[in-house]
């Protein structure tokens, strides 16, 4: 077989590089050629210098060739080995899905984006003016107790609810402000309706003079829950928070029995759904605000969550259970 025949038919680098050395490298004929020149005379020199360099350029350029085929034979070969068949797996059957309590805490930003609220965020670890002074609940305040707060070493404290967000609002802008705070909040509690973390949502309008009403929040929330779970009856009930003056806990006709009365609405056909109420004047003192309006509103994330999907005891819903979590696909 000839030389270059030889170098058409390498099947691979290695071979390519083995015929190489043996035709070019220092053993080769070639070389051997080109170092017995010396012996020859000037004449016969000239020729045959002449006819190895020749054969040393077709030599070299076939193998060039040749390299350049059988590395991009290589490189087919590599896509094809590496190749992924998308349609191989089954993703329908790994899909993830939003957890309930972002399902849920989504769709209530969403609302709120939407009536141009602007989303605003605060620490997790507060201190005691933030999370309860200004929120006119000064030291042994009794409603410090509802809260059961974490305390850090420093007297600081893992925020008990998502209001102090407004405080920092109100500290560092001037009114009108409209805004919600959504989070994690803790507290030292663990039954069938507690768990030590859970997420909020606050919030907060406030104009000046008597632009804000209780009228005002009575639509926005009214609306909201219509939006949030559909057509249900909404009462506002007299309640008590120290930060609001007055205040109200708004309740909706149970979506379990549809006000019949069941285990779920402990017979009174209304669930509690959220607190709310006019900023209590103490709380503009706290931040320094005069001659101003505002209501509030906190509601609980898990709450909504478990009422929405219908999900019987809330720490199920930390438990991570595909059973529980796959419906949400
Ligand atoms: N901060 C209250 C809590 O954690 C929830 C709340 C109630 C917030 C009424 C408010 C409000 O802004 O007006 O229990």
């Amino acid at each position: 077989m000839s030389d270059l025949s030889k170098i058409q038919e390498a099947a691979t680098l290695e071979e390519l590089e083995k015929l190489r050395v043996e035709l070019l490298g220092r053993k080769s004929r070639i070389a051997i050629g080109f170092a017995s020149l010396k012996e020859l005379d000037a004449e016969r020199r000239q020729s045959a210098a002449a006819a190895l360099n020749s054969d040393k350029e077709a030599l070299t350029r076939a193998i060039s060739l040749k390299k350049k085929e059988l590395d991009e034979n290589e490189q087919k070969k590599a896509i094809d080995r590496e190749r992924i068949d998308v349609s191989l797996l089954d993703f329908d059957g790994i899909n993830g899905s939003l957890h309930p309590v972002n399902l849920a805490m989504e769709q209530i930003v969403e609302y709120f984006v939407s009536m141009n609220f602007e989303i605003k965020t605060g620490p997790l670890i507060e201190d005691e003016f933030h999370n309860f002074e200004a929120l006119n609940m000064p030291a042994h305040h009794p409603a410090r107790e509802m809260q059961d707060t974490f305390y850090m070493n420093d007297g600081k404290v893992l925020r008990t609810h998502t209001s102090p967000v407004q405080i920092h609002t109100m500290l560092s802008q001037k009114p009108p402000i409209q805004m919600i705070a959504a989070g994690a909040v803790f507290r030292r509690d663990f039954d069938m309706t507690h768990t030590p973390m859970f997420h909020q949502v606050e919030g907060l309008a406030v104009s000046e003079g008597s632009g804000v009403s209780f009228a005002n929040l009575k639509h926005i929330l009214i609306d909201f829950l219509s939006f949030f779970f559909g057509d249900y009856p909404v009462r506002f009930r007299p309640s008590f928070f120290p930060f609001t003056e007055p205040s109200a806990e708004v309740d909706m006709g149970c979506i379990f029995c549809r006000g019949k009365g069941c285990r779920m609405c402990k017979h009174t056909g209304w669930l509690e759904v959220l607190g709310c109420g006019m900023v209590d004047p103490n709380v503009f003192k706290a931040v320094g605000y005069k001659n101003v309006s505002g209501y509030a509103f906190g509601l609980g994330v898990e709450r909504l969550a478990t009422l929405k999907y219908k999900i019987g005891d809330l720490r199920s819903i930390y438990d991570g259970e595909l059973d529980l979590l796959e419906q949400f696909r």
